[in-house]
């Protein structure tokens, strides 16, 4: 089958052909639509940990075709039966062969039907963004009706649909971005207001004005994760899924401790949030946004594309 193929860091990601063996009780999905995250960048920078057999198939997210109906995939291998993952856990796309391509085996309770209100391109969108986003918001952080919510990188794939999903839950939403284009389309959206995360004053006075948040959403860390916590109320919670800027150092101490923040660090997510966060964007009818769109065969060049973070949600490989 042909597939976007990566062999090592030292060797270029090709759109090339691949042998896709039958696995055994695994079922094969006939991919239409595959969807790009930060994860296949990272890896082809030799930056993202993991022990894959080369050569492999990048992707983690995908939605197909299995005896005549269209599923989406639950990437996860192995989360395991407990609320955080085991130690075997891996995701699609590395160890195991990914979407990047004509068709995969995956398990049969890894298929889910694609929700009913949305284009293959933008349920094969929904996968490890949506989940990573459900898990960090929702489960880890509680985030509920009427709660201010600040996400921070707007642009990113997961900021977004944890917005769609805080927006979803009836909270009042806040962003910060590194573009005052992508705030405006966040504000289509429905949010209420975003600043640049590079003004950290400029992201404090957004705090004093509403009066600080109780739950704060981010996955780049560094200095500027310090101006997130000054920007909590009393008791907030804070998620952190990634670490795009780097770690995080002047933390303040005492603004931790006298406002009682508690800052859980999040994962992508159980199979059962998979299944409740699909719940989420039926009930809603969240419709999963999609930057662009390129062909299978450009796959190279769409997983280049991500270097600038140029994107306004997802990019999304059409499989024909
Ligand atoms: N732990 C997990 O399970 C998990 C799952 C998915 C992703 N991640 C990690 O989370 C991060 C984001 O992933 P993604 O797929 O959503 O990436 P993405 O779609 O490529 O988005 C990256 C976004 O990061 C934002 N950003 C850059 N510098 C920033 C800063 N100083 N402060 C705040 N935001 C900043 C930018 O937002 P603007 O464009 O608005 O400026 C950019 O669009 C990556 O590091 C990824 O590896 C982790």
């Amino acid at each position: 089958m042909k597939a976007i193929v990566f062999e090592g860091k030292d060797h270029p990601l090709k759109y090339a052909s691949i042998a896709n063996d039958p696995r055994e009780g695994m079922v094969k999905l006939t991919l239409k639509s595959a969807a790009l995250n930060r994860r296949d960048y990272w890896i082809t920078l030799g930056l993202y940990p993991g022990k894959p057999n080369l050569p492999t198939v990048l992707g983690s997210d995908g939605c197909g075709l299995y005896e005549g109906k269209e599923y989406i995939i639950c990437p996860n291998v192995d989360w395991g039966e407990k609320s955080f993952p085991s130690p075997g856990y891996v995701i699609l796309g590395y160890e195991h062969f990914g979407t990047f391509a004509e068709s995969i085996y995956v398990p049969s309770n890894k298929l889910y039907p694609k929700p009913s209100h949305l284009t293959v391109e933008q349920a094969a969108a929904i996968p490890l963004a949506g989940l990573t986003a459900y898990r960090a918001l929702v489960s880890r952080c509680g985030a509920k009706k009427n709660d201010r919510v600040l996400i921070s990188g707007i642009g990113g794939g997961v900021a977004l649909f944890a917005c769609q999903f805080a927006l979803a839950l009836g909270c009042e939403v806040y962003v910060t971005s590194g573009s005052s284009g992508k705030i405006e389309k966040a504000k289509e959206l429905g949010v209420i207001e975003g600043v640049n995360y590079k003004d950290p004053s400029a992201m404090i006075q957004l705090a004093k004005k509403v009066g600080g948040f109780d739950v704060v959403i981010d996955s780049a860390g560094g200095p500027g994760f310090n101006t997130l916590l000054k920007m909590c109320r009393m008791g907030a919670n804070v998620g952190i899924y990634g670490g795009t800027v780097g770690n995080i150092d002047g933390v303040s101490v005492p603004n931790l401790f006298f406002k009682q923040i508690s800052i859980h660090g999040s994962t992508m997510g159980s199979d059962q949030e998979f299944a409740a966060m699909l719940d989420l964007i039926n009930k809603h009818k969240i419709i999963p946004i999609v930057d662009r769109r390129y062909d299978l065969s450009e796959g190279v060049e769409a997983v280049n594309s991500m270097k600038n973070s140029s994107q306004f949600g997802k990019i999304v490989l059409d499989i024909a």
